[in-house]
C-alpha cells in the first residue's frame, strides 16, 4: 500500500459531497419544494411513511390511483391498496407520448467490441412483439416463463414483454448449470423457456443451449423453448418444442395492449439461496416495487435526463432486475449494458467503455473495485474519467482502503460513493446514503428516507458499537411478498428470530452517530465476489458425488472476492484422496450449482467436529479457517476432529 492511502486510511475524516452535488441533486429539489431543509430533517419528516410513499408512488403513472398506501398485517404487507397498474407502462408506454420516445434506452456493448444503440421506440416495440410472440405460444397473466439468458438485450426485452402480459419471470443467471435451471423451472412451472444458443465470456462462446437441452430433458411443465441466436454455435433445436426467438418474432405485431395488473399482482419470481439445500422464491409485485426501485434509484444515484447511467452487474441476479432493467427505464435514462468480462481483454476494459460511452454515473461490486485496484492506476490512467459524477458499489462490505481508491483514482474525489446494501428480499436499496450524507468510507451510512434499521444482540436488545444482528422494523414497498409456494417459510426466515422485525441475515454494527457498517452474514450462507451461496448447497452437491461420505463448506476470507469457499471433505473408506479428485469435485459442484460455487480449496479430513446430536459445528470450522481461536468446544462429541483440521485449512 502506498503511504499516501495508508495516511489516508488512518484519518477519520467525513466526506461531504460538494455543494455542487448537493445543490443540483435531485433530492435537495424534493426537499426545497416541501422546505425540508436537511437530511436529519428528510429523516425525521420521512418517518411517516404513508405520506412519504404516498408522494413517490406519484411520480408513477397509475391507471386507477390507489387507496391506501399501506396494509401491514405483520409480516404480511400490501402497498398501494386497489391501485391498479404495470411497471411497463412506466418503464416504456407512457414514454412513447414524450421527447424520451427517441433517446437511447440502452447502450448494448457485446464482448467482441461491437456496439448497438436501442432507444425507447425501439424497444417498446421489440417487446410488443415478444409479448405478441409469447402469447401466440398459449401464455397469459399469471403464467410463468423461465429464462435463461446471458446479458444480451433479449434478457430485459423477454422480461418486459412477460410483465407487460401480467405474466410471471423467473430469470436464472446463465452461470447457473443445468440442474440448478432444471429445478427453478420445476418450482416455478415455466410453460415456456427462453435461452440462447451460446454467448461470449473471455473470448469463448459458452453453449448454453446444451445445458438448457440437458435441464430441460423430461421437463413436463415446458412446452415451448424459445431459442436466440447470438455466437451461431452448432445446437440441436428440438422439433415441436424448440422455436429461434427471430422466426417466432417475424410478422408478430409492434403494438401491444399492456395488461391492467392491481398493484399486488405477482411480477417475478427471482431464486436466491438460503440456509437449506432448496433455494427460496422471492416474489416481488408490480406496484410496491416499482415505487421503491423508482425511487430508490431517482434519489440515490441521482438520475437525470443527460446521464448515462451503468449498473455492471448481471441481469441474472436482483441488481440488474431492479437496477439495469426496471428503474433506470422508468427513469428514461440512457443505461449501458455489457455482455462480457470486465477485465477482458484487458485490465481497462470498463475504464474504456466509460471514457467512450461517457458514464456519468457508474455502480459495481467492490470484489471488482479490488481486482482493478490490484491491476494498478496506470490502467484507469489511460482514460478520461472526467465524465464521471456519482459511484456506487453494493454486494458486500467494502474495505475502507478500496473506497478510497475508488473516491481518489477513479472519481477523482469529486464523486461522492453510495454505498448501497440491499437484498433479492428488499428489492431495492435499503441502507444508503443519499449525495447529501456526509460519507465515511467502509460504511453504508443511514436508511433510506422512512426506513428503519436496527443492530439486537442475542437477546433481541438495540445495540450500538459492537456487532450483532441487522433488522429492519418497517415494511417497506418493494419488500418481498412471500416466497413462492413456502409462505411459512417466509414467516419463518425473516420474521420469527425477534418479534415484528425483519431479520436480514447480516452482522453489522451501529456507530454513535448512527451509520451502519456491515461485518457479513450471521447464517450459513457465503458471499462470494458479491453472490450469495449457501454452504448447505454447496454441501449437498458434495455428497451428491460417489466418493463424497460427508462434507462441510465454510467462507475462507480472501482479498479481492471477499470470501472464497473452502470445502472439507470425508471421502468414502474405499476412496483414495488425490488431487485429481479435488478437480473432479470442484468440477461436479460446477456442474451441480455453477461455476460460481465451485470451492477454491478442499481438503480431506477423517472427521469433522459434530454435536452430539450429530449436527456439523460450522462455528468451529469457520474460527480454524480464519486463524481465531475456536472458542468452547466442551458439547462437541468428538473434540479430537479439532485437531485433524489443523493441516487442511
Ligand atoms: O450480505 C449482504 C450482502 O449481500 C447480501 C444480499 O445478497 P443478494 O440477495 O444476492 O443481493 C445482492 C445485491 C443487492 C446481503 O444480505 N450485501 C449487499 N450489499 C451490501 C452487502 N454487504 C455489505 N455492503 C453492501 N453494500
Amino acid at each position: 500500500m502506498t503511504k499516501e492511502l495508508d495516511a489516508l486510511l488512518k484519518e477519520k475524516r467525513i466526506f461531504n459531497p460538494s455543494d455542487d452535488v448537493v445543490n443540483n441533486s435531485n433530492i435537495k429539489k424534493w426537499m426545497d419544494k416541501r422546505e425540508i431543509n436537511t437530511y436529519e430533517e428528510l429523516l425525521e419528516r420521512a418517518r411517516d411513511q404513508n405520506w412519504f410513499w404516498g408522494e413517490m408512488a406519484k411520480e408513477l403513472e397509475w391507471f386507477r390511483p390507489w387507496g391506501d398506501v399501506l396494509e401491514w398485517n405483520l409480516p404480511h404487507a400490501k402497498w398501494f391498496l386497489g391501485g391498479k397498474f404495470n411497471i411497463v407502462h412506466n418503464a416504456l408506454d407512457r414514454h412513447m407520448k414524450t421527447s424520451r420516445k427517441n433517446k437511447v434506452a440502452y447502450i448494448w456493448e457485446g464482448e467482441c467490441g461491437e456496439v448497438k444503440k436501442i432507444t425507447y421506440l425501439s424497444l417498446f416495440q421489440e417487446v410488443n412483439k415478444f409479448a405478441n410472440a409469447l402469447k401466440s405460444l398459449g401464455i397469459k397473466k399469471g403464467d410463468k416463463v423461465s429464462i435463461y439468458l446471458p446479458m444480451i438485450p433479449e434478457l430485459p426485452i423477454a422480461m418486459l414483454a412477460c410483465a407487460k402480459i401480467g405474466a410471471i419471470h423467473s430469470v436464472v443467471f446463465s452461470g447457473f448449470s443445468a440442474k440448478a435451471f432444471r429445478q427453478r423451472v420445476d418450482d416455478a412451472e415455466a410453460k415456456v423457456a427462453v435461452t440462447v444458443d451460446g454467448f461470449y465470456r473471455r473470448g469463448k462462446a459458452i453453449p448454453l443451449k446444451e445445458n438448457a437441452d440437458e435441464a430441460l430433458r423430461g421437463a413436463s411443465s415446458v412446452k415451448h423453448l424459445i431459442v436466440v441466436k447470438r455466437a451461431g454455435n452448432d445446437i440441436e433445436m428440438k422439433e415441436g418444442r424448440d422455436v429461434y426467438w427471430h422466426e417466432l418474432m417475424e410478422g408478430q405485431s409492434a403494438t401491444c395492449e399492456t395488461e391492467i395488473m392491481d398493484s399486488e399482482d405477482m411480477l417475478f419470481i427471482l431464486y436466491t439461496s438460503g440456509t437449506t439445500g432448496k433455494p427460496k422464491g422471492v416474489v416481488h409485485v408490480h406496484g410496491g416495487y416499482a415505487v421503491g426501485t423508482h425511487a430508490t434509484l431517482r434519489y440515490v444515484f441521482d438520475l437525470k435526463d443527460d446521464d448515462v447511467w451503468w449498473c455492471a452487474a448481471d441481469a441474472g441476479w436482483v441488481t440488474g432486475h431492479s437496477y439495469i432493467v426496471y428503474a433506470p427505464l422508468m427513469l428514461g435514462v440512457t443505461s449501458v449494458m455489457y455482455e462480457g468480462g470486465p477485465n477482458y481483454p484487458k485490465p481497462d476494459r470498463v475504464w474504456d467503455m466509460i471514457d467512450r460511452h461517457g458514464v456519468t454515473v457508474f455502480y459495481t461490486a467492490p470484489t471488482v473495485i479490488r481486482m482493478f485496484m490490484k491491476y494498478g492506476d496506470e490502467w484507469p490512467k489511460k482514460h478520461n474519467l472526467s465524465s464521471l459524477r456519482l459511484l456506487g458499489s453494493v454486494g458486500e462490505p467494502i474495505n475502507p482502503e478500496a473506497w478510497i481508491w475508488y473516491y481518489k483514482k477513479i472519481g477523482k474525489e469529486r464523486c461522492p460513493i453510495m454505498d448501497t446494501w440491499w437484498q433479492t428480499e428488499t428489492g431495492g436499496f435499503i441502507l444508503t446514503p443519499l449525495p447529501i450524507t456526509p460519507l465515511k468510507p467502509g460504511s453504508v451510512t443511514r436508511p433510506f428516507p422512512s426506513l428503519e434499521a436496527d443492530v439486537l444482540n442475542d437477546d433481541g436488545e438495540s445495540i450500538t458499537g459492537s456487532g450483532g444482528y441487522l433488522v429492519l422494523k418497517k415494511p417497506w414497498p418493494s419488500m418481498l411478498r412471500t416466497l413462492y409456494k413456502e409462505p411459512e417459510r417466509y414467516v419463518k426466515q425473516y420474521w420469527s428470530t425477534f418479534p415484528g422485525v425483519y431479520l436480514t441475515g447480516d452482522v453489522a454494527r451501529k456507530d454513535e452517530n448512527g451509520y451502519f457498517w456491515l461485518q457479513g452474514r450471521s447464517d450459513d450462507v457465503l458471499n462470494v465476489a458479491g453472490h450469495r451461496i449457501g454452504s448447505a448447497e454447496v454441501e449437498s452437491a458434495l455428497v451428491s458425488h460417489p466418493s463424497v461420505a460427508e462434507a462441510a463448506v465454510v467462507g475462507k476470507p480472501d482479498p479481492i472476492k471477499g470470501e472464497v469457499i473452502q470445502a472439507l471433505v470425508i471421502l468414502k473408506s474405499d476412496v483414495k484422496p488425490s488431487s485429481e479428485l479435488k478437480g473432479e469435485l470442484r468440477n461436479h459442484v460446477g456442474k451441480e450449482i455453477g461455476h460460481i460455487a465451485k470451492p477454491s480449496v478442499i481438503g480431506f479430513v477423517k472427521d469433522l467436529p459434530k454435536t452430539r446430536s450429530g449436527k456439523i459445528m460450522r462455528r468451529v470450522i469457520k474460527a480454524k479457517v480464519k486463524g481465531e481461536p475456536v472458542g468452547d468446544i466442551s458439547t462437541l462429541a468428538n473434540p479430537e476432529a479439532v485437531a485433524g483440521l489443523d493441516e487442511m485449512v
